[in-house]
């Protein structure tokens, strides 16, 4: 908080300040190492934000954007494909969309949640679209293109409903890529599976951005991709590193978006704790294969939010239609959301707002 009571906008230099020491200790430790393109720092992020996520993979890359476009070739898109989306949305959502040679339909929002609205959904699923009996392919009517994919964006640390999405997706065959560059620990609560979920373990894969700005942030470009399907993660993992597996053998052509290697070490010094932070390790823990990998609570500052808004999230879908007890609502500005959050957070709150019940 600033002399004058105000909250910061974004203050991206007092909580890099407070751990400055141990961001520049990830540089040093890659200048010795020469550790600047994958390697285990890498790898340890990779691992610990997987198991964060509650995902089985997790693979680095360059951006939030790259992550989307990977996702989706991944996941088998093609050029010509159309992927739904909503128009409430970052424009790389839309950009990797055409990047992957697929062309974006919209969706509205619902009111309540501002991100997808599943009745939109069905819509548009079941009014402008119809089953091509040749090809077993569903097709927008008007283009007369095949909709293959879906990419719900969870916005402002809020998830979208994904349940009803979940089962439009499986009625239609269609593939659900999470966008959840803004959802770094949000909470769904399932009530088909009568648990919560986290972002980044919902759909067939999720993307997140590590950009500065972002609740969970590198201090220069980065992002991730997240799934329970291994080929998947296979795939994403040769697109980002020119499509090959073993050096100089490319087996598809790819990009060059792989995840810095001072960035995954500075993403891990954000979320883990003191004693696992060192680098490089200690040579008693080199080449083992156990590690203990759980995120630990330092430093508070980025846990703090990543806590508030699971909290909030759950205590707002818990007491949501999307739950059984309905509550009146209230949509928190950003501004009570930062007195919210001051005593765990002092110098900035998440992008927007979430809302969280009166009651
Ligand atoms: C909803 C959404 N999608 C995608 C992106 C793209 O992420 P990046 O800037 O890391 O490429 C962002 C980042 O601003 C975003 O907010």
């Amino acid at each position: 908080m600033t002399g004058d009571g105000k909250i910061p906008f974004v203050d991206l230099v007092t909580p890099h300040l407070e751990i400055e020491e141990e961001l520049v200790s990830v540089f040093r430790g890659a200048l010795k190492t020469a550790g600047f393109v994958g390697g285990p720092m890498v790898e340890d992020f990779e691992w610990d934000f997987a198991e964060y996520c509650g995902a089985q993979y997790c693979v680095g890359v360059g951006s939030g954007t790259d992550a989307l476009r990977f996702s989706l070739i991944a996941a088998g898109v093609q050029a010509g494909d159309t992927v739904v989306t909503v128009p409430n949305t970052f424009i790389a959502t839309t950009e990797a969309i055409s990047q992957a040679g697929a062309r974006p339909d919209f969706v509205d929002i619902e009111e309540r949640t501002y991100t997808m609205d599943p009745r939109r959904l069905q819509e548009y699923l079941e009014t402008r679209c119809c089953l091509d009996r040749a090809t077993g392919k569903l097709l927008n009517q008007q283009t007369r293109r095949p909709v293959t994919a879906i990419i719900p964006v969870h916005l402002y640390g809020q998830t979208a409903d994904m349940d009803p999405i979940l089962e439009l997706a499986e009625r239609h065959n269609l593939i659900v890529i999470e966008d959840a560059c803004q959802a770094h620990g949000a909470e769904y609560f399932s009530s088909k599976q009568n648990r919560w979920m986290r972002a980044g373990s919902i759909g067939r894969a999720a993307s997140f951005s590590f950009y500065p700005g972002k609740n969970l942030g590198a201090c220069g470009e980065a992002g991730a991709v997240t799934t329970n399907d291994q080929g998947l993660a296979e795939r994403v993992r040769m697109l980002c590193d020119h499509g090959q597996v073993r050096k100089y053998h490319h087996d598809i052509e790819g990009y060059n978006g792989r995840l810095d290697a001072i960035q995954a070490g500075v993403l891990r010094a954000k979320t883990v704790s003191g004693s696992r932070r060192t680098w490089p390790p200690p040579a008693s823990q080199q080449g083992s294969t156990t590690r203990s990998h759980s995120i630990s609570r330092k430093p508070m500052h980025i846990l703090a939010i990543w806590k508030g808004i699971s909290r909030c999230q759950k205590e707002s879908q818990r007491k949501s239609s999307l739950c059984p007890c309905t509550p009146s609502w209230n949509f928190v500005s950003r501004d009570e959301l930062s007195r919210k959050f001051s005593s765990h957070y002092p110098y900035s709150v998440p992008v927007g707002g979430v809302r969280i019940s009166t009651r």
